[in-house]
Parts: structure tokens; C-alpha cells; sequence
């Protein structure tokens, strides 16, 4: 089977294509390379002693992506990663976001379709759960959100129900990801977030290497045990594993099925601190700031659906998921 992935140099896609790999599909890579490198498909080649096809192209050039699927035929499924992703910076930039990620998702329907190739894995996000929803989350609770990044994902969800809905040839999954964080074990390939990083894990890498001075805290006055907030983090490889067994799922049914991928646990900031820092054997400087606008106390997912439908179960520990990022951070491959 050939499968098509988009933003495939990316944290997810890289670590998806390593993962269909060794199961023996053939890969295809897209990406324009605005927030990776080609050098991530090289990596995923040695991993894996497989080679895969890399195009440099962006999903708002639809030639670019027609040219892709027309010199490729026999395409089975596309795995969607492709968009920006960057919260703040969706609130400052509202139109870039709803033009990069929605525009670009159209163009990757209209040309599937214009292919004959009807299975979509879409990268959607916890993010897409109203934020007065109690925690733990349930796939069917009201979706909303709460910056442009997050409505970007609510409403691809909802075009992309809109065409199953309207054409009974797709078949879809909507893939609810909470914190995706680790890396491949081989410390080749992982996030590499570009400038200051945004997220918990790669700071505290980065804090831990010594290229960053503290760990801010935003916030220990949240209504959760240690007053820090809680979140799933679930390790990359088993997010990979999600997105094969989802699209298995749909390989045998019509329609668009959502699914949370997380573990059903949430860890506060200063758990996720103090477990990493047992991995690096050292004690990280930090210190507690305020509460990040926008930010909830608490997110973690009701996994029973993913379990039932996908046979899915994240196989590593919040433990794992540090060893992986720390061997990242510290085989200097994150800093090419
Ligand atoms: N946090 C800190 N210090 C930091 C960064 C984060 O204390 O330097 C805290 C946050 O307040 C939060 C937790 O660590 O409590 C996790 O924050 P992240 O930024 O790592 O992740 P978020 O849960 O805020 O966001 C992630 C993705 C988004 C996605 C969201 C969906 O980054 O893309 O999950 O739930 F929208």
C-alpha cells in the first residue's frame, strides 16, 4: 500500500513514516519545508533501511500537489500533518492561520478527489474540545475553541464530515492528538521546534542541555492536586501507531470517525519536571510564573473509543516518553 503524508518531515509525520515503514508500506513524503527539514527524510531512510519519495511542495500550490498525486499513481490513503501549529502566534496572525490550514486542506480534498483516492487520517487536536468541558474528554462533547489555531481544526473537522456526509466514497478519521512529546529511540528524529520553544517538554530539554537558562512554570494556583497544570502527554511513536490502526479502521468503513489519541493520564507540570528530571539525574532551575492566558487547568482524554474501535493503547510511560526526549536533545541531531 501507498500512503501519502503531508507536513511528512515534520515532529508527527516523520515519526509516522518510520512506523509505515518498517510495517512495509511505501511512503511518500510532502512538505514545504517551513517549519522541517529534508534532512528528517534522510534520517527516516536510516532508520528504517527504506527508502521513501520526499517532494518538496506546498498545499496551497495545487499544481504542485496535483503533479504529486498524478506522477504517483495508486495512492491508497493520505495521511494529513500538514499546518501551522503555533497558538500565540495563531492569535496575532489569525488570517495566516485560516488561509495556510484551511485553504491548504481544501486543496488536498479537491485533488484526492480529482484522483480517485477517498482516505484521509487528519491531524486534528484536544484543542478542538470546547473549554467548558469536564475532563476527562469524551469524543462526542461539543467542540469549540479558543484562538485561531484551535478553530482552524474545528472547522477542517467540520468540512470534512461535510464531505463524507455529501459523498459516500470517503472514508475519514479524525484524530484527536493531546500532547504528543519523545522521540524515535534512536535520537535521530524528534521536535524541533524553531526559536524559543512554546511547549513544556522541548523548554525543558533545552533548560536541561544548558541553552536555556530556567523553567517557567506558568501558573502552581490551578484548581488540580499540585496546582500546576495537567496534561496527556503520549509519546510520539505511539501516536504513530494510532494513525496506522486508524487507518486500518477506515480502510473497511465509509464516513468520518473521530478518536482521541492520548493515554488517559494526565501528568501536572511539575510531575512531567521531576520525572525528567530523575531521566537527566540532575535538578533544572525553574521557577513558577503567571498563569498563560488561555491555558486549562486540566485536559486529558477518555481513551475507551480509540480502545474498543482501534484496538489502540499507548505502550510508553511518562518515563519513556523523557529517556526518548532527553536522547534527543543530547545526540545534537535536534540543533541541525
Ligand atoms: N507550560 C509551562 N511552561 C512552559 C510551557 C508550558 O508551565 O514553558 C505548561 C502549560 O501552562 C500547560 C502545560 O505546560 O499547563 C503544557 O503546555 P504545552 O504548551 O506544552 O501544551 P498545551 O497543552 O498548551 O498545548 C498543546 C499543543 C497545542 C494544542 C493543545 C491541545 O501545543 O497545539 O495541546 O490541547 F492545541
Amino acid at each position: 500500500m501507498k500512503i501519502l503524508l503531508t507536513g511528512g518531515t515534520g515532529f508527527i509525520g516523520s515519526h509516522t513514516a518510520v512506523a509505515l515503514l518498517e510495517r512495509g508500506f511505501e511512503v511518500i513524503l510532502l512538505d514545504n519545508f517551513s517549519n522541517s527539514s529534508p534532512d528528517a527524510a534522510d534520517r527516516v531512510r536510516e532508520i528504517t533501511g527504506r527508502d521513501l519519495l520526499c517532494i518538496k511542495t506546498d498545499l496551497l500550490d495545487a499544481d504542485g500537489v496535483g503533479l504529486a498525486f498524478s506522477q504517483n499513481p495508486g495512492i491508497d490513503a493520505v495521511m494529513h500533518f500538514a499546518g501551522f501549529k503555533a497558538v500565540g502566534e495563531s492569535v496575532s496572525e489569525p488570517l495566516a492561520y485560516y488561509h495556510n490550514n484551511i485553504a491548504g486542506t481544501l486543496n488536498l480534498i479537491e485533488i484526492m478527489n480529482k484522483n480517485g483516492v477517498k482516505k484521509l487520517i487528519f491531524s486534528s487536536s484536544a484543542t478542538v474540545y470546547r473549554a467548558d468541558n469536564p475532563v476527562p474528554y469524551f469524543e462526542d462533547y461539543p467542540l469549540g475553541a479558543t484562538n485561531p489555531y484551535g478553530w482552524s481544526k474545528v472547522m477542517i473537522e467540520q468540512i470534512l464530515r461535510d464531505v463524507c456526509a455529501a459523498n459516500p466514497e470517503w472514508s475519514m478519521a479524525l484524530l484527536r492528538y493531546f500532547n504528543p512529546i519523545g522521540a524515535h529511540e534512536s535520537g535521530m528524529i524528534g521536535e524541533a521546534p524553531n526559536g524559543i520553544p512554546n511547549n513544556l517538554m522541548p523548554y525543558i530539554t533545552k533548560v536541561a542541555a544548558g541553552e536555556l537558562p530556567v523553567i517557567h512554570i506558568f501558573g502552581d494556583d490551578y484548581d488540580t492536586p499540585d496546582g500546576t497544570g495537567v496534561r496527556d502527554y503520549i509519546h510520539v511513536m505511539d501516536l504513530a501507531e494510532g494513525h496506522i490502526l486508524a487507518m486500518n479502521y477506515i480502510r473497511e468503513r465509509k464516513g468520518a470517525w473521530s478518536f482521541n489519541l492520548g493515554t488517559g493520564k494526565g501528568y501536572s507540570v511539575k510531575e512531567l519536571i521531576a520525572a525528567f528530571e530523575k531521566v537527566c539525574g540532575k535538578e533544572l532551575p525553574k521557577q513558577t510564573d503567571a498563569r498563560r492566558a488561555g491555558d486549562l487547568p486540566a485536559a486529558y482524554a477518555n481513551t475507551a473509543l480509540a480502545k474498543k474501535e482501534l484496538g489502540f493503547a499507548a505502550r510508553y510511560g511518562i518515563e519513556k516518553m523523557c529517556e526518548d526526549s532527553w536522547r534527543w536533545q543530547i545526540t545534537g541531531a535536534c540543533r541541525k
